[in-house]
C-alpha cells in the first residue's frame, strides 16, 4: 500500500534503526556504540571491540577473559572439514570463495544447534564463527601456497594464533612478531563495523528471512568480495602494481580515470558516506609508514600510493566529486609487508567485519519491528500480451 519511491542504491532510504555504529560522513566521524574509532584502535583489542559491538557495553575484565577463553576453545574444525573440504577445491581457488563456502560447509555440522530463535544456539554460534572463521581463512591461505595446515594454538591470543596459522610452517618453530600482531589487531578493529554497508545489509536481509547465522554470514562474505566493497583492498594493490609495471606513470593513470577510459576507477578512493575524509584511512595511512619502517620493509608501491593520493587530492575531478582515500587505500600495502598474498586481503577484511555482522544479526532478531526485507520495484516491462497461438 502507499506509493513506491525509486531509490537506486538506497541512497536515501533507511531500512532499519540501529544502536551499533554512528557515522557523520561530512565531519569524518565514526563511533562504535559511542566510542570514537581512534580511541578503540589505539587502546582496545579485537575481541573487546567485538564484545562492545555485540552487547553494547565494554566488557569487564572477567567478561572479556571468559569470552576470549570460549573462543580459544572453539577454534578446531571438524577433521572431515579440515582434511576433505579444502582438498576438494583447486589450489587456485580465490580465498574469499573458499571462506564463504567454508562457512556454508561449517553450518552442516551444527544443523541441530542453529535455531535463530534459540538464544543459546545464537550465543554458541557467535563464538563458533569468531573462533573458526580465522582458521578457515588461514587454511585457504595455506592451501593456496601448498603448505600443511597447522592446528590452532590455544595458548596464543586471537591475533597471534591467526598469524601462526598463516605463517607458521612447523608448529613448534613460529615466533609471533609483536609489531605485526599489534598492527593487524589495529586494522581488524578499524574494520569491525560500518553500519548499513552492502555486506551488513546483506547479512540483515538474509537474517530477516529466518535463515541462521551461518547462512547470513556466508552471504555477507560474498557481498564483501566485490571490488566496490571489501574487494577494493585487493583491487588497490593490483592497480598499483599495474601502474608500476606499465611504466606509464601516475599522471597518465589519473587522466585515464578522469576520462573514464575502460571504466577505470581510482580504487580505494570515494565513499558513499564520507565526503571529506574517511577517519579509518587517516589512521591506516599513519600505520602504513610506521609498520613498514618497524618491519624494515621498503615498498615502492607505498611511495606510488602516496604520489597517487597527492595528485588526486589536488585535481578538480576528485575535488568536485568529494573523493578521498577510503579505508582500503593503504591497508593492502601493510598486509603485503606482513607477507599476506594479495588475494588474502579481502579475507582479512571479512575477519575484521565479522563482529559487526554478528552484532547486526543479533540486533535484527531482538527488534520487535523486524520484518522480512523485501524491496519494492517500479515495473518498466511489457504490458500484458498473448502467448503466440494461445
Ligand atoms: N574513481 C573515479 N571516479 C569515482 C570514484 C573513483 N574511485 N568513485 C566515485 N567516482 C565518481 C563517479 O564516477 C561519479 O562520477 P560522475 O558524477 O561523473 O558520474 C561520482 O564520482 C559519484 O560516484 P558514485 O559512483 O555515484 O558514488 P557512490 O556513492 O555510488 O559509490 C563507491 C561509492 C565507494 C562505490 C565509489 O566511490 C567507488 O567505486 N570507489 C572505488 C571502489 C572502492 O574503493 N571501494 C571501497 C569503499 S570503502 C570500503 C568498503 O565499503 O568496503
Amino acid at each position: 500500500t502507499g506509493f513506491t519511491t525509486l531509490d537506486y542504491g538506497f541512497v536515501n532510504t533507511a531500512a532499519t534503526k540501529s544502536d551499533i555504529t554512528y557515522i557523520d560522513g561530512d565531519k569524518g566521524i565514526l563511533r562504535y556504540r559511542g566510542y570514537p574509532i581512534d580511541h578503540l584502535a589505539t587502546h582496545s583489542s579485537y575481541l573487546e571491540v567485538a564484545w562492545l559491538l555485540i552487547y553494547g557495553e565494554l566488557p569487564t575484565a572477567d567478561q572479556l577473559a571468559e569470552f576470549d577463553d570460549k573462543i580459544r576453545h572453539h577454534t578446531l574444525l571438524h577433521e572431515d572439514l579440515k582434511d576433505r573440504f579444502f582438498t576438494a577445491l583447486p589450489h587456485t581457488a580465490h580465498p574469499m570463495a573458499v571462506l564463504s563456502s567454508g562457512v556454508s560447509a561449517l553450518s552442516t555440522y551444527y544443523e541441530n544447534e542453529s535455531d535463530p530463535n534459540n538464544p543459546e544456539h545464537v550465543e554458541l554460534n557467535m563464538i563458533r564463527l569468531l573462533a573458526k572463521l580465522p582458521v578457515i581463512a588461514a587454511y585457504a591461505h595455506k592451501k593456496s601456497v601448498g603448505q600443511a595446515f597447522l592446528y590452532p594454538d590455544n595458548s596464543l591470543s586471537f591475533v597471534d594464533n591467526f598469524l601462526k596459522l598463516n605463517f607458521g610452517v612447523r608448529s613448534e618453530d613460529y615466533q609471533v612478531d609483536p609489531v605485526m600482531s599489534r598492527a593487524l589487531e589495529r586494522l581488524l578493529i578499524l574494520h569491525e563495523d560500518h553500519e548499513q554497508n552492502a555486506s551488513t545489509s546483506t547479512v540483515r536481509l538474509v537474517g530477516s528471512t529466518g535463515a541462521d547465522q551461518f547462512a547470513s554470514i556466508s552471504a555477507g562474505i560474498h557481498a564483501l568480495s566485490g571490488p566496490l566493497h571489501g574487494g577494493a583492498n585487493e583491487a588497490v594493490l593490483t592497480m598499483l602494481a599495474q601502474i608500476q609495471e606499465s611504466g606509464g606513470g601516475v599522471k597518465r593513470f589519473v587522466e585515464k580515470v578522469k576520462n573514464k577510459e575502460d571504466g577505470v576507477k581510482l580504487m580505494g578512493f570515494g565513499h558513499r558516506v564520507y565526503k571529506n575524509y574517511d577517519p579509518r584511512a587517516t589512521i591506516v595511512k599513519q600505520s602504513a609508514d610506521e609498520v613498514l619502517e618497524q618491519l624494515g620493509v621498503h615498498d615502492p608501491l607505498l611511495d606510488l600510493a602516496k604520489e597517487l593520493e597527492t595528485i588526486a587530492l589536488e585535481d578538480d575531478y576528485f575535488k568536485e566529486r568529494r573523493l578521498y582515500p577510503n579505508v582500503d587505500f593503504y591497508t593492502g600495502v601493510i598486509y603485503k609487508a606482513m607477507g599476506f598474498p594479495t588475494r588474502m586481503f579481502t579475507v582479512l577484511f571479512a575477519i575484521g567485519r565479522l563482529p559487526g555482522w554478528l552484532a547486526h544479526w543479533r540486533e535484527l532478531h531482538q527488534d520487535p519491528k523486524t520484518k522480512i526485507g523485501r524491496p519494492q520495484q517500479l515495473y518498466t516491462g511489457s504490458p500484458e500480451r498473448s502467448y503466440p497461438g494461445a
